[in-house]
């Protein structure tokens, strides 16, 4: 812990500080920048030395990672950046932070499907984009994403902002399997399907489904499982719904990615990625996809009880850089019908 925070005081920008990162380098290491929650983590990279003698520096934070390895340039102590989403892996290469990872250990366990083509980022663990139905109100056990914007769903629905980057990847997955123009007339017919304007997050759809305020809800995988088996308070909401895993019509269902980036000035490189591969492998993938209620990255690792409930996932197979290519589409539909208003 003393480590951790002496590490964060030095890239909060401590100049003094400087030399002991490159003591620390010396000794092996490796620098993290995290969005990911620093206790469901921790563990794996306590594993990961115990494994490696390698010691793990977290620097964790809920916005704004890229930017700074950005600001720091050359000097950034960052060697790996673990994020989650399609958005922000493709933010960070954008922004021309990173550096392709070259690993065959990488190339032989993560299907090319969840990979950065150019080797700039891989997916770790997955989480789909599903619906929590009223266990009440809701007979059917199936259902398309096409389905949402049917008319027998008028005021029904319950969504956060389609702004959001989890609908953003969604409806550009939408995009991407229909054109912008079925795809606008979908967004048109969901829109005119919702209960109130969106708002509030994944599991406040799950309570308003709860409170009666609509039958079906949007969220990820994890949710329904983090109020089910770790928030008593919120348990109800989840007791109230059912998942149901969505595809698209004839594919299968829109999953998003949490994943690591290497740092493009990354000072223990050779680290970062021993720390990737490990990540990736089937003891790593085991604790890391149950801390997180994910689906692991790799085949051959149990999935959660919870997660293994909803169904066997088939995920869609649309490439994750088409979805990407596919995000600002969305965005500009999502104005263009007044989802959010
Ligand atoms: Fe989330």
């Amino acid at each position: 812990m003393a480590r951790s925070s002496q590490f964060l005081a030095l890239a909060l920008g401590c100049v003094a500080l400087g030399a002991s990162v490159a003591t620390a380098q010396a000794q092996g290491q490796v620098n993290v920048y995290s969005y990911r929650e620093a206790k469901l983590i921790q563990p794996l990279f306590d594993a990961f030395t115990k494994a490696t003698g390698i010691k793990v520096n977290v620097v964790s934070a809920s916005s704004g990672l890229e930017q700074r390895i950005a600001t720091e340039g050359a000097n950034s102590p960052a060697d790996v950046l673990l994020t989650v989403d399609i958005a922000r892996l493709q933010d960070a290469v954008r922004l021309g932070v990173t550096q392709p990872i070259k690993s065959a250990e990488i190339e032989k366990i993560v299907s090319p499907q969840y990979r950065d083509p150019a080797g700039n980022w891989v997916g770790i663990s997955m989480r789909a984009r599903v619906v929590y139905a009223s266990k009440e109100r809701v007979k059917q056990d199936a259902i398309t994403y096409e389905e949402l914007a049917d008319p027998k769903w008028k005021g029904k629905i319950c969504i956060r902002s389609g702004q959001h980057i989890y609908n953003n990847a969604l409806f550009a997955a939408y995009v991407a399997h229909h054109g912008e123009a079925k795809a606008e007339e979908w967004l048109r017919g969901v829109k005119a399907n919702l209960a109130q304007k969106p708002s509030g997050g994944d599991r406040e759809q799950a309570r308003d489904v709860a409170a009666g305020k609509c039958d079906i809800a949007i969220g990820n995988t994890y949710y329904w499982a983090l109020m089910m088996n770790k928030d008593p308070d919120k348990k109800p909401w989840a007791e109230a719904t059912k998942v149901i895993l969505p595809t698209f019509a004839g594919g299968g269902t829109h999953v998003n990615l949490s994943g690591l980036l290497l740092a493009k000035h990354a000072p223990n490189r050779a680290n970062g990625i021993k720390l990737i591969e490990w990540l990736a492998g089937e003891h790593a993938q085991q604790i890391y996809a149950d801390a997180n209620y994910e689906y692991p990255i790799r085949d051959g690792v149990a999935i959660n009880p919870t997660i293994a409930s909803y169904g066997k996932l088939k995920a869609d197979t649309l490439p994750v850089t088409r979805i990407g290519a596919s995000r600002k589409a969305a965005s500009t539909l999502v104005d263009k019908v007044g989802f959010d208003n």
